[in-house]
């Protein structure tokens, strides 16, 4: 125990007056632990998180606890892990009963019994998880802290309470909150630690993806998003869990010709975007938007290193490695697969001469996703060049400004077509049929080619002559 240090104030909320109450009418200890006294001691905004460990039955403690505050939730019982979760005011809190292992002589299996603070104190991932603050009301607020985990703290360190072979073994999970903590926190990897995260590595294969993926958001959730992945690549993890991305390592020379090297490219295009969105999603879509590279590259004699068709394909290799990893096929990984796929569109608008048709294509392909669209293109822009990413910026801004005047002029976003199916069956007094579909698109085309304007009266004369093309006679003209 850290002698002398009491975190009172850390324990102001009435939650924690009656847990206080509660536990000595069930003549148990009880403590606060992890993640909410780590983040109060590194004054990060208040953690909503809330572990309670108890010696004794921590379900017992959370159940006495909802009878007694008003305003709790019912609690959540997890009779296989020994643990219970309540919701107060906007908090959640989880209990524990404290736990520690012992090794029958010939088993390597750990039987896990009640134990004290410090047994369970040891079981834990970093020593600075495992600092604890007392609910005793003659100890109110003080800090146990067998491990110098408020030293590691100061010195910004990531240390396992026990052998580290022992606590990655325990759940390989930690190997990756290691990682998102030294992203997340700025903090170094303990050197053993480090060697045994490398060693153990593929031990990552034993965990639920869900899990895994839950820490690769907090990654990309943080300001600089490379500091986690490069170190999950170093490790050996990323291989595990995101091959497509490591497939993109290297640079390759053939004819005195090189290609970038894909791989580090990606992790500026996620710092980038990073710099300039918050949104998860959009995040992903910069980390996959190149996958399609590996597979697609060739070398030309004649033009160099091509990726042909790399952003179709990266869509579809997006759909199988959110399932791959549980990740939601929902509206989600739709979102993800039409970035990637469209990657590459405002480029090589913005390489060429801007054509009005070209940005208006682009308008109604992208539709709502436009604006995180041109964010993901603009992190993009990774060349080391001055000068040609100055002239990759301005036809950046060039693209923008044709977006909004062909936006005020076609309205193509959530694009509506101004003759509907209906009126092309009553003009031609036909039933459903293949004409409707070809009139309808050659009515799309020739708006988008700027041939007519986003108009009622063009599309119902081009819906005539179109009609007239293929055989069919007006019979009822309403306009
Ligand atoms: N813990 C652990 N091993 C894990 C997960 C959690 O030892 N694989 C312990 C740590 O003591 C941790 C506590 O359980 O502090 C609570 O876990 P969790 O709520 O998942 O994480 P926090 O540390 O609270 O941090 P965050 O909320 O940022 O995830």
């Amino acid at each position: 125990m850290s002698p002398g240090i009491y975190c009172a104030e850390a324990l102001q909320n009435d939650v924690f007056k009656t847990l206080s109450q509660v536990a000595q009418k069930l003549d148990l200890e009880c403590y606060v632990i992890g993640g909410y006294v780590r983040d109060y001691l590194l004054k990060r905004s208040g953690s909503k998180d809330i572990d309670i460990v108890a010696v004794g039955d921590g379900i017992a403690l959370a159940q006495a606890l909802a009878a007694a505050l008003p305003g709790c939730s019912e609690v959540s019982v997890f009779k296989n892990y020994g643990t219970a979760m309540l919701q107060y005011q906007d908090m959640t809190l989880e209990f524990v009963g404290a736990r520690k292992e012992s090794y029958a002589q010939h088993s390597r299996n750990p039987k896990v019994s009640p134990g004290s603070l410090s047994d369970d104190q040891n079981r834990r991932d970093f020593t600075i998880n495992a600092l604890a603050l007392s609910l005793d009301p003659n100890n109110w607020g003080a800090l146990l802290d067998p491990f110098k985990g408020m030293e590691h703290l100061s010195d910004q360190k990531l240390i396992t309470p026990l052998d580290p072979q022992i606590t990655f073994s325990d759940d390989p999970l930690r190997m990756m909150r290691a990682i998102r903590f030294a992203t997340q926190l700025g903090f170094t990897i303990d050197e053993k630690a480090w060697q045994s995260i490398k060693d153990q590595a593929s031990r990552i294969k034993i965990i639920a993806p869900e899990r895994i993926v839950d820490e690769i958001n907090k990654i990309l959730a943080t300001p600089k998003p490379s500091i986690g992945l490069a170190l999950m690549y170093e490790a050996g993890l990323l291989d595990m869990i995101l091959p497509e991305l490591t497939a993109l390592l290297g640079v390759e020379e053939i004819e005195g010709q090189k290609h970038k090297d894909n791989f580090w490219h990606t992790l500026e295009v996620v710092d980038n975007i990073s710099l300039t969105t918050d949104k998860l999603w959009l995040r992903w879509a910069a980390l996959l938007h190149d996958i399609g590279k590996a597979p697609t590259k060739r070398f030309d004699p004649k033009i160099g290193w091509t990726f042909h068709g790399h952003e179709f394909l990266g869509g579809k290799m997006v759909h199988k490695l959110f399932k791959r990893l549980h990740m939601p096929l929902n509206e989600k990984v739709k979102y993800v697969q039409k970035l990637v796929a469209m990657s590459s569109r405002p480029i090589i608008i913005a390489e060429d001469f801007v054509t009005d048709s070209a940005v208006r294509r682009l308008v109604f392909d992208a539709s709502d996703d436009l604006e995180d669209l041109m964010t993901l293109c603009e992190a993009d822009i990774t060349t080391k060049n001055a000068k040609k990413q100055k002239r990759y910026l301005q036809n950046f801004a060039t693209v923008r400004q044709k977006i909004v005047e062909v936006e005020q002029r076609d309205h193509l976003r959530n694009f509506q077509p101004p003759i509907d199916g209906a009126e092309i069956m009553k003009t031609f007094g036909i039933g459903p049929s293949p004409f409707i579909g070809q009139i309808k698109e050659s009515i799309k085309e020739a708006i988008l080619e700027g041939e007519i304007p986003n108009e009622k009266e063009a599309a119902h004369a081009l819906m005539i002559k179109k009609g007239i093309s293929l055989g069919l006679t007006p019979i009822h003209i309403t306009l």
